[in-house]
């Protein structure tokens, strides 16, 4: 099969990892005949600072081309302290997701088995935790009309969502549901936003065409609460871009490796996959980021948008290897024999070689 595939490696840690999600891109197309064609293209802060702009259009017309888009990390601390700084390099992704259309955020939670230890929460809390958030990713709040009155003492945000926007996330979590373990739950604040009543009301009418999947409601507080302490409850979640943003971060702790979780976003012609840790400046250059969620965004990327569950299942069980094995960076490993991020990329790619 012929893969095209955009690499846009980012800021921060953003290169290093990616690097390594290439390699075994590389060992793992050799292995079953593939041919990949690579474009790398600038966004983020680089962009900025050779462009100008955060999400150049050579950019966009090069994820455009390609089937996938294999992202890095964006972001850097010098616009973090700067309210008045006019362009940013978050605007980057958020035009990315609008103007390749990608409206749903999958991040799974999943708990491996060796690193159970690494978790903030009990143990029982977490086994058999696997959990998958589909976060609507184009609308709603990120992208309504803002703006300041009354001589710039008041601010406004505006939230709005039409039906079909709903609708099809809401598809995508109840077919997700039915592959998985049939529980879908619909994440809102319906006693108080019209929205999310819109939501509730939209999901609700597609119950009837989903009679094997168990539906339930619950307020956005209360899941914020019941999610760290019943996390295994969970299967798949559906919610809005703020909701999901606030909720996905905190599933991410609950596994105790948070440099593990990939995530990917899905369009109508277009998919993109990253890791859910951000740039991390500090750890940048050092060779010490942890690539695992770079490596198993390419996992899920094999499976999401070329159907080849095989590749992607051979790449999950060498990241599962490595992590048996305690070839880990430092943020699992600690200062108990910390590899590199180089090592890391190199033990997977060897044990899909063998
Ligand atoms: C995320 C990030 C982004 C978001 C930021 C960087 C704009 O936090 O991908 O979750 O809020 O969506
Ligand atoms: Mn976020």
């Amino acid at each position: 099969m012929e893969l095209n595939i955009a690499v846009l490696p980012g800021d921060g840690i953003g290169p290093e990892v990616t690097n390594e999600a290439i390699k075994v891109l590389d060992i793992i197309s050799k292995k079953f005949n593939h041919k990949v064609n690579l474009s790398e293209g600038l966004v983020g802060a680089i962009a900025i600072d050779k462009t100008g702009n955060p999400y150049p259009n050579e950019t966009h017309k090069i994820c455009e081309k390609s089937d996938a888009v294999l992202f890095g990390a964006i972001g850097d601390p010098k616009y973090d302290n700067d309210p008045t700084a006019k362009v940013r390099p978050e605007q980057g992704l958020l035009q990315m997701r609008k103007k390749l259309g990608l409206y749903a955020n999958l991040r799974p939670t999943i708990v491996f088995e060796s690193l159970i230890d690494n978790s903030p929460l009990k143990k029982d809390r977490i086994v058999d935790t696997d959990l998958i958030f589909v976060r609507e990713l184009t609308g709603g709040i990120y992208f309504g009309e803002r703006g300041r009155k009354d001589h710039g003492n008041s601010a406004y945000d505006t939230c709005e969502y039409n039906r079909n926007e709903v609708e099809r996330i809401a598809q995508l979590g109840f077919e997700m549901a039915l592959k998985r373990k049939g529980k879908l739950c619909c994440v809102d604040k319906a006693n108080v936003l019209e929205t999310s009543r819109l939501w509730r009301e939209t999901v609700q009418n597609m119950e009837s065409s989903y009679s094997n999947v168990e539906v339930t409601y619950e307020f956005v507080d209360a899941v914020a609460m019941r999610l760290i302490q019943w996390p295994s409850e969970y299967d798949v979640l559906v919610t809005s871009n703020l909701f999901g943003d606030i909720l996905t971060d905190e599933a991410s702790v609950i596994s105790g490796s948070m440099g593990l979780m990939p995530s990917a976003s899905i369009g109508s012609n277009n998919a993109l996959y990253e890791p859910i840790h951000g740039s991390y400046p500090e750890a940048a250059g050092k060779n010490i980021a942890n690539p695992l969620g770079s490596i198993l965004s390419l996992a899920m990327m094999f499976e999401h948008s070329f159907s080849l569950e095989e590749e992607s299942k051979i790449i999950k069980k060498a990241v599962d290897n490595s992590l048996k094995e305690k070839i880990t960076t430092k943020d699992i490993s600690g200062n108990n024999k910390p590899h590199t991020t180089t090592d890391v990329g190199n033990f997977i790619s060897d044990y899909i070689n063998s």
